[in-house]
């Protein structure tokens, strides 16, 4: 076994990954903790020793433990860690928790002793970063305006009583990324000066030839100035329908599959020659690139002028940037109590826009 382990804590879908991507970053799991009897019977197949509690899991030591559990569980995961080892370094999903969770989780982060780390994946992705190159080095963008969108089709999902957020309703899954991204922007982006409006939309489906409506489930928009007077707007769509479609990868009136993804940032402004531009930052995955693999595009006066193919694995990169900081040899990819304010944030337009 590597020197670095971990405990991880829920063995759902995150988990999985998390066991490839950690792995391949050096840490071996030293066990899991899961409360559902069959999802231990998964983790034992899969050659894991698999625990019902974080007592029993504490005697083993890890390097860190590692919070996979639904968002709604972070903060009851993170009290039985800190209640068996006060000083246990904690890395934590996003979102951090549920807005109404936020009190006792900074109870809880005021008395550990451990360092913390929030898998804020986007904080550490190379589109931006390419993104940010071509904006400021390559063109002098004067910036004007972002827009953030992620897009999924998850329809199939909702029909099957999944991805039914009741707290951050159609924010909870891509809301944190959006922010990661415009966060990484910079100064001229973020923090907010003066939020304009936050709106989410109904979904309206048929389930057995009955209608249903889930509230705020199928789409959020939040707009708002950058003290600098940048307009932003981050959007994020559920039901498929890609609503700022940009070349090459999205045609004009694109809808998406189940499984598809459409996640762009585009930074728009005029260049040093006076140019309307667009840099257009794609993340994997999209319909047309595989996994890992993003895309950085610049179109002039609405014209693709140039694209950079770029190796982007944002989970890998975030989560080995945990890693070293947990050994010592970097600083904190992603602090929590930014995360939390984040999270305070988006619980409060998920309520509000209602
Ligand atoms: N960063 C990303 O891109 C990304 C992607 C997917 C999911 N996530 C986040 O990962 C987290 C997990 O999502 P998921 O889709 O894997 O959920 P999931 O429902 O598939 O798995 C959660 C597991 O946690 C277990 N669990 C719940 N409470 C527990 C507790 N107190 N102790 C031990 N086990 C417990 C459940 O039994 C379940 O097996 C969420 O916070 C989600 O937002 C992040």
């Amino acid at each position: 076994m590597s020197a670095i382990t971990c405990v991880r804590v829920g063995y759902g879908v995150a988990a999985r990954i998390h066991e490839l991507k950690l792995r391949a970053s050096g840490v071996s799991t030293a066990a899991v903790v899961e409360v559902d009897p069959r999802r231990r019977r998964h983790a034992a197949s899969d050659g894991l020793l698999a625990f019902s509690s974080c007592r029993q899991a504490a005697r083993l030591k890890p390097t860190f433990w590692d919070i996979c559990t639904s968002t709604s569980r972070h903060v009851d995961a993170i009290e039985s860690i800190l209640h068996v080892e006060p000083a246990a370094n904690l890395l934590i999903e996003k979102p951090v928790c549920a807005p109404s969770d936020v009190p006792r989780l900074l109870a809880l982060l005021a008395c550990s002793r451990g360092r913390v780390v929030i898998n804020d994946n986007y904080r550490s992705s190379a589109v931006t970063r390419a993104v940010k190159r071509l904006v400021h080095e390559k063109l002098g963008l004067r910036i004007r305006r972002v827009i953030v969108e992620m897009t999924q089709n998850r329809m199939e999902d909702f029909m099957s009583g999944r991805f039914i957020d009741q707290d951050y309703k159609a924010l909870g899954y891509e809301g944190p990324h959006m922010l990661a991204i415009v966060q990484e922007l910079g100064d001229s982006v973020w923090p907010p000066a003066q939020f304009e409006r936050a709106r989410l939309t109904d979904l309206q489906m048929h389930v057995d030839g009955r209608p249903v409506r889930l509230p705020g489930q199928r789409s959020a928009l939040v707009s708002y100035l950058s003290r600098t007077g940048v307009a932003v707007e981050l959007y994020t769509g559920l039901d498929g329908v890609v609503r700022d479609p940009r070349p090459p990868l999205a045609p004009p009136h694109a809808r998406l599959r189940g499984g598809t993804r459409y996640r762009v940032v585009i930074v728009a402004g005029p260049d040093r020659e006076g140019h309307s531009c667009e840099v257009v930052g794609f993340y994997e995955p999209s319909s047309t690139m595989g996994r890992g693999v993003g895309a950085a595009v610049v179109l002039r006066d609405g014209v693709v002028v140039g694209m950079l193919s770029i190796a982007d694995d944002t989970m890998q990169t975030h989560l080995a940037r945990a890693v070293d900081h947990f050994t010592g040899t970097a600083q904190n990819p992603s602090e929590a109590l930014p995360a939390i304010e984040i999270a305070q944030m988006l619980g409060r337009f998920a309520s509000a826009s209602m």
